[in-house]
């Protein structure tokens, strides 16, 4: 039950377009082998020229659009990561948050502006919050190069289809609250080897090369802010579970439920940039993720069990707000 609970608010809250999926009778698209995205293959015409560039934005960000890019107009991402940090294989890694089918689910209506969203405002919101940076300009080349990128990867997605393995998996969350010391031992284990000690990652060049990472940050001031949707423990959570250590699949996962919540939570327990005018996310406030670790809270719960849970309790207390919502816009 909880885990249908949660299933349904990580659908509701990460990736909207569920409600709308294709219609029964229709097969659900899977993603295919990398050959199949292989943008090389397109013609050198201006359609194959912009998703060429999309996939190279895409795996060397920080080459473009990060803060040590020598033209100072061009820094639009706050840290050096590249968007392939998290949207695995250049956005082709099934439960890695892929943006095969991405293309075919926008616009869609969206918990965390409570309104409908284009593809290129979703674009913005992991500019605004993963990248720490400011939103890339509607009509900017590497605006188009993104879109046109993800439509590349989505051709052969019918509108309002929902891929398998779009999104992040669901994540059966232990019913208590994260274990950090237990999470910090996970990290030594498996995690430290290549994120580094102290989760500052491993960079190829010096700093000030904008040469971005061989192995991301976790936490510190190169990292992803608070607003982000990997600083929510039970996102993060389903992302290490079925894609960390480096090479993981979802079908092959290396670590249990407890331990890619405890070392989760564990990397979330650290400081990273902060996003100003948060209270301003998911404004229809019943529509809040529980995980969502910053004010206003509407549960009555504290802070921390937002941050660390035990999130069953909050799911059943959000239920019933909506569940009151619903009953009052109903004239009950
Ligand atoms: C730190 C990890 C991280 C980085 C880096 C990142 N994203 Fe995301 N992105 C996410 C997460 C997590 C989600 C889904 C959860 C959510 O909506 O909060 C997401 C969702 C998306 C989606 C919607 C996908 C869908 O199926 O609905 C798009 C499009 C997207 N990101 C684009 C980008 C672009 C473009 C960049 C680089 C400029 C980028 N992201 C960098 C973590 C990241
Ligand atoms: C063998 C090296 C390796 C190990 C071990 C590893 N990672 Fe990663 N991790 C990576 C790489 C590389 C990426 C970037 C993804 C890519 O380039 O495809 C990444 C990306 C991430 C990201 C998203 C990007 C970011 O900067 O936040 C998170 C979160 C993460 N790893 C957590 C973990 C955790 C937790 C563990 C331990 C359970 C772990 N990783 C173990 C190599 C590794």
């Amino acid at each position: 039950m909880f885990s249908r609970l949660w299933t349904t608010t990580l659908l509701a809250a990460c990736c909207g377009a569920a409600a709308q999926a294709a219609p029964a009778e229709a097969a659900v698209p899977s993603i295919r082998a990398a050959e199949a995205y292989d943008a090389s293959k397109l013609p050198d015409d201006p359609y194959g020229r912009l998703v060429r560039y999309g996939k190279e934005l895409t795996e060397r960000t920080f080459a473009y659009l990060g803060p040590e890019v020598k033209d100072k107009r061009m820094r639009y991402a706050g840290n050096n990561l590249s968007c392939a940090s998290c949207h695995e294989a250049a956005g082709t890694k099934p439960f890695a948050i892929p943006w095969v089918g991405a293309f075919a689910t926008f616009p869609q209506y969206r918990a965390r502006e409570d309104e409908v969203s284009t593809l290129e405002e979703r674009v913005n919101g992991c500019m605004e919050r993963s990248m720490a940076g400011k939103p890339l300009p509607l009509g900017s080349r590497e605006m188009k190069a993104f879109i046109t990128y993800m439509h590349f990867l989505s051709r052969d997605v019918p509108t309002g289809a929902r891929v398998q393995g779009q999104g992040l998996p669901a994540f059966n969350a232990p019913d208590r609250r994260a274990d950090i010391a237990a999470g910090a031992k996970v990290y030594v284990e498996k995690c430290a080897s290549c994120h580094g000690p102290e989760g500052a990652g491993v960079r190829p060049g010096a700093v000030g090369s904008s040469t971005g990472y061989t192995f991301p940050p976790l936490w510190g001031k190169d990292s992803f802010n608070n607003g982000a949707g990997m600083n929510r423990l039970l996102v993060a959570s389903a992302f290490v579970k079925s894609n960390m250590p480096f090479g993981t699949t979802h079908a092959q996962p290396q670590l249990t439920d407890d331990q890619a919540y405890d070392v989760a939570a564990f990397a979330l327990s650290h400081p990273r940039p902060v996003k100003a005018n948060l209270e301003r996310d998911f404004p229809a406030r019943w529509n809040k993720p529980v995980d969502a670790a910053f004010p206003p809270y509407v549960t009555g719960a504290p802070a921390g069990q937002h941050k660390y849970g035990p999130y069953l309790p909050l799911q059943e207390k959000m239920k019933s707000l909506r569940d009151e919502a619903a009953g009052k816009a109903a004239g009950k």
